[in-house]
């Protein structure tokens, strides 16, 4: 299967891509990454240390449905760490184009929720969703949830808004979005993650909750185990 980690811009999309692939590893899931941003720090980050569970490919292409995606070892649990949709919709649209599930990471604040309906430029996060399913084989958009992430303990703005998210914002006529029960918190180990060793509390915590909360609801398989 294969997992796209979206965001509309620099959201901590890459921090999650590279922690989500580490716990799904632990957890006993065979893994490959490739980064479709061409940032490329994930690849960086899976370069310069010992723990991270894979090589990542580079993918940052237009054409990722037609040459990465078809390459690839589907039997695996395929992560893709998309790049700014904002800047580079050809990319997202081909990932979104393939991809079993979408997460898009999101921080809780005025700024970053706008820009996934009605940023000032460019075409929002919510369009490249819906419009993938014109290129899809199923003609529906991918499985897509929210991961609220960088959410501050004890802040109200997780919770102002996942109820904007789920009820469609303040005039409840904005997108309706699936938001995980997982939030990732926001934490100096957490944003000093990317090209640093992955084998951390504070770095497995958060990301383990979130692939037992992915296996839960059915979004990714039970981990195969070797008897
Ligand atoms: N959970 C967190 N808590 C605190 N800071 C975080 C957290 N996750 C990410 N950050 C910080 O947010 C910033 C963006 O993180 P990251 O590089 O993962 O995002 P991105 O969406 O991949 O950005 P880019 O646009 O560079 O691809 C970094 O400064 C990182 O340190
Ligand atoms: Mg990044």
């Amino acid at each position: 299967m294969l997992i796209a980690s979206i965001k509309p811009r620099t959201m901590g999309g890459t921090t999650n891509s590279g922690l989500l692939t580490y716990a799904l590893a632990r957890a006993g899931h065979p893994v490959a990454c490739y980064d479709a941003d061409e940032s490329l720090q994930l690849a960086a980050w899976a370069r310069e240390v010992d723990d991270f569970p894979c090589r990542v490919i580079e993918a940052d292409t237009p054409a990722f449905a037609e040459t990465i995606y078809t390459e690839m070892d589907h039997s695996k649990i395929n992560i893709v760490d998309a790049g700014h949709a904002e800047n580079h919709p050809d990319i997202v649209d081909s990932v979104l184009e393939v991809a079993d599930l979408a997460i898009v990471t999101l921080s809780p604040t005025e700024p970053d929720y706008d820009r996934l309906t009605k940023p000032e430029r460019g075409t929002p996060l919510s369009k490249l969703i819906r419009r993938s399913a014109s290129l899809r084989a199923t003609g529906q958009p991918p499985t897509t949830v929210v991961l609220l992430n960088r959410c501050q303990a004890g802040a109200s703005s997780p919770k102002k808004y996942r109820g904007y998210l789920t009820n469609g914002g303040k005039s409840g006529t904005d997108p309706v979005w699936d938001v995980l029960t997982t939030q990732i918190p926001r934490w100096e180990s957490l944003a000093s993650a990317v090209k640093n060793p992955c084998d951390k509390r504070e770095r497995r915590t958060p990301y383990d909750a979130l692939v037992t909360e992915l296996t839960r609801l059915g979004h990714i398989p039970e981990p195969r185990r070797n008897v």
